[in-house]
Formats: structure tokens, sequence, C-alpha cells
């Protein structure tokens, strides 16, 4: 098992795909809103990273036919953008990566469209919380399963159940790599340590019922919640210093930790 702890020189490279891919995310921000299709939404993300040199990581990955993962409602997962448009009340999970020089940088966000009922939008609030959460229990030194834990206790503890066949992942020249985040306390993660180095996503996916999922027979990438019920997501890739976590994929214009929904 071997899980890389990058040094300087890799870790700067990290810091730039993370960079770069948080700046596509404030790019689109503001074109996610009713009316807009998801097929808009993914040729503006396609055409911002090949114009700045970089190259989309989900194009083409194991057959993926776009550039990014719109995952609308009940879909949990690598929604495939379309001709759908974006409605009133809606919540959208934004899924984007961004290759630099062969490094990755991944992250989502749950957008809500217009007016969003409200327990759908305490789902998204909650989720949001639940990310920063599972990213404050990263330390070094300290079992992956720790981070599970914490991301699984709160969203229980608030009514919501979480999903286990998604997880977040090692990132750094590939796309997912060693070690496997779960989202829940999942024991063979207890025997990960988190060291100084390491970099990996967390990206937690909450649902309002089951934690149940269900792929779609025909496009076999689309994820739904087995009961139809509403999905939220949001995802950081975080590199661990000898300090702590750092957000390799921070926004100037998102969500910050404390933010009302
Ligand atoms: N971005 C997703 C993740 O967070 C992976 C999407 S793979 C794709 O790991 F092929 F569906 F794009
Ligand atoms: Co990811
Ligand atoms: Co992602």
């Amino acid at each position: 098992m071997k899980i890389p702890l990058y040094n300087e020189r890799q870790t700067e490279a990290l810091r730039a795909a993370g960079r770069a891919n948080a700046a596509l995310m404030d790019y689109l921000r503001p074109y996610v809103r009713a009316g807009v299709t998801t097929a808009e939404l993914d040729r503006l993300a396609h055409d911002y990273t090949v114009n700045q040199g970089y190259k989309p990581a989900c194009l083409g990955y194991k057959g993926y036919p776009k550039s990014i993962c719109t995952s609308i409602n009940e879909v949990v997962c690598h929604g495939i953008p379309d001709q759908t448009a974006l409605k009133d009340g809606d919540i959208v999970n934004m899924d984007i990566t961004t290759i630099v020089d062969g490094w990755y940088g991944d992250q989502s966000e749950t957008f809500l469209i217009g007016e969003v009922n409200p327990e759908a939008k305490r789902l998204v609030q909650v989720t949001f919380e639940a990310l920063y959460i599972g990213i404050r229990a990263a330390r070094p030194g300290v079992a992956v399963i720790e981070i599970g834990r914490a991301i699984y206790d709160y969203a229980r503890s608030r009514g919501f159940e979480v999903v286990e066949e998604y997880q977040g992942h090692g990132i750094g020249r590939h796309f997912h790599q060693e070690p496997g985040i779960p989202h829940y306390p999942e024991p063979n993660s207890a025997k990960i340590i988190i060291r100084p180095g390491m970099c990996f996503t967390i990206e937690p996916m909450l649902n309002a019922g089951t934690f149940k999922t269900v792929l779609d027979r025909n496009d076999k990438w689309t994820v739904r919640t087995a009961d139809n019920s509403l999905s939220a997501q949001f995802e950081h890739t975080i590199l661990m210093t000898k300090d702590g976590p750092e957000i390799l994929t921070k926004t100037k214009d998102g969500p910050q930790p404390g933010h009302e929904f």
C-alpha cells in the first residue's frame, strides 16, 4: 500500500492545480442560475479550462463524455450535463476538475437555484458543515476513519444519511488514488494514518432519505438516491501539512465556513 507523500516542489504543483480549479468555480458561479442548461455550464467550464492551457480531468475519464458533473436534486453524483435547464427550487451540485502540468485539482459545491424549500436548504447547509467538520478532523497522526466518523456522526445527528458507495480519494498525478476517504467510520480506514505531505479529497454526499443509491441503467454514470430523496455534496482537495489541513481549492467568492445558505 503506497500513499505518496509530496515534497515541497510537488506540493507547489498541487497548489497550482487547486488554485486553477477554484478559479474555474468562481468563473462559473454567476452562470449557475435558473434557465441555464447543464450543457451550457459544461461548455463554459471546458472552454475556460482549455483557454488557460489546462485540461478537465473528467473529459474522457473511463469514457465519461463531459468536462464536469452536474447532479440535480435526487442525483447523488456523476450527473452528465445535458439540455436540462436549472429551475427555481432545484439544488445542483457542480463537480469540476482541472489538470495543470499533470497534477489534479477536484472540488464541488451544491448551489441553491432561486427559492428552495427549507428542508432542501437545511440538507445543503448540513452537508457544507459536514465537509468542514471532516476537514477539521484530519490532522497528522490521526487515522482516516476519524474523518468519516466526524462527518457521519454530524450528519446523523441532523437526521441525514451518508452515502457509502462513493468516497473521497487520494489525488496527485492521478485523479483517484489511495487512500480512499470514506465519509462514515469504515473499519479498514482505521489502519491508515494521515501524514504531512498526503493529498486527498473530502467530498461527503448526504441524503434526506436512504443512503442507498442506484446507478442509471442507461447512461451507466448518473447515481441517484434509491428512494429519490434529495442529495447534496461539497468537495475540497486537501493537502496535509505538519500544521494541519490546507484547502487547495479555496474559492474567492464561494461559501466559507460559517456561511448560512
Ligand atoms: N469529480 C468526481 C470526484 O469527486 C469524479 C467524477 S468522475 C467522472 O471524484 F468521470 F464522472 F467525471
Ligand atoms: Co473527488
Ligand atoms: Co469531484
